[in-house]
């Protein structure tokens, strides 16, 4: 009887499936990205992928590219070392379809992360990234709702022709064309950097009134971050005088929310490696793969940031 239920104990205290982490153990995947940490929230994913990887025993090749040359070196080393799957964080150029297409002859699953590029559908596996659309939408309607609509704005791009300022641009504006009394008096491109923002600040200042400014709008939080010192400096008072808005809620950016000197940041979580493997696994499983795999996020103001849960 005792080893009876000794049995039936250890047969309830099996796990029914082996948890995703165990699954990806031993792949050899290669991750290419871009070579320069054009903002921090950059840097929290190259760290997300290293971890994340480092916790399921995978063994992740690693390469940082700052130029297309780069990139194509990378990917090419990884078709030639027949990896499991390769991982492409892409920057803004057209004609990857031959790149990618070398990838699908070897059999190596390409997984294309954060930003899409102008490629055919069948040559990639599936795309992990947020809603770049959606997130221009909900700094737009944020900054409505904060300026019962009327408001004068000052906007700070991101990369041209990438997808993420071309889509968060367009998201914003679809807002925009709701309120007439909104409207974009000043645009400039920062690049997504904090070097960039400051730069765009500092020339859209040279012509324009700050009393003339409801709000910087920024297309992530490094640009914003640097809008932010430039106004400090010019004896403005940035999160009052003028309103800031940006994307990604990076940690500085969060702190900026608590110290009152920026208003809301949309939510973009760095954390993409978890459901980029879960993908990888499910591919490798036989079972389908959705095109898109969402990141949502929400939004964070000077009220909401306190509860934050700690990460
Ligand atoms: O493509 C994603 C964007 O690029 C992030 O929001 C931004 O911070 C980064 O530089």
């Amino acid at each position: 009887m005792r080893l009876l239920l000794c049995c039936l104990l250890v047969l309830l205290t099996l796990p029914t499936s082996q948890p995703h982490a165990q699954d990806n153990a031993g792949l050899t995947i290669g991750f290419v990205s871009m070579g320069y940490s054009e903002s921090e929230w950059y840097v929290a994913v190259h760290e997300n992928f290293k971890e994340e990887a480092g916790r399921r025993g995978i063994h992740l090749l690693f390469a940082e590219a700052s130029a297309r040359q780069g990139y194509v070196n990378a990917f090419r080393y990884y078709v030639e070392q027949n990896v499991d799957a390769i991982l492409l964080v892409p920057f803004a150029s057209p004609d990857w379809d031959e790149l990618l297409r070398e990838a699908q002859d070897a059999g190596v699953p390409v997984i294309i992360i954060d930003r899409m590029i102008p490629v055919d559908e069948s040559l990639y596996l599936t795309f992990v990234s947020g809603d770049f659309v959606d997130q221009g939408r909900l700094a737009a309607a944020w900054l409505a709702q904060a300026t019962s609509g009327v408001c004068q704005i000052v906007e700070l791009e991101g990369t041209a022709g990438s997808g993420a300022a071309m889509q968060r641009q367009a998201g914003f504006d679809d807002v925009l064309a709701l309120f007439p009394q909104m409207e974009i008096i000043a645009a400039q491109n920062g690049d997504f950097m904090r070097p960039g923002g400051e730069a765009a600040m500092s020339q859209i200042l040279a012509t324009i009134d700050p009393a003339d400014i409801c709000a910087v709008w920024a297309q992530n939080d490094a640009m914003a971050l640097g809008a932010i010192d430039v106004l400090k400096n010019a004896g403005l008072d940035p999160g009052d005088d003028i309103l800031i808005v940006s994307i990604d809620a990076e940690p500085d950016m969060l702190r900026a929310l608590a110290e009152g000197d920026a208003n809301a940041t949309v939510e973009f979580s760095p954390l993409l490696a978890g459901p980029t493997f879960d993908a990888l696994d499910q591919y490798l499983a036989g079972e389908a793969v959705p095109r898109w795999i969402p990141i949502r996020g929400g939004i964070f103001t000077q009220d909401t940031v306190a509860e934050r849960p700690a990460e």
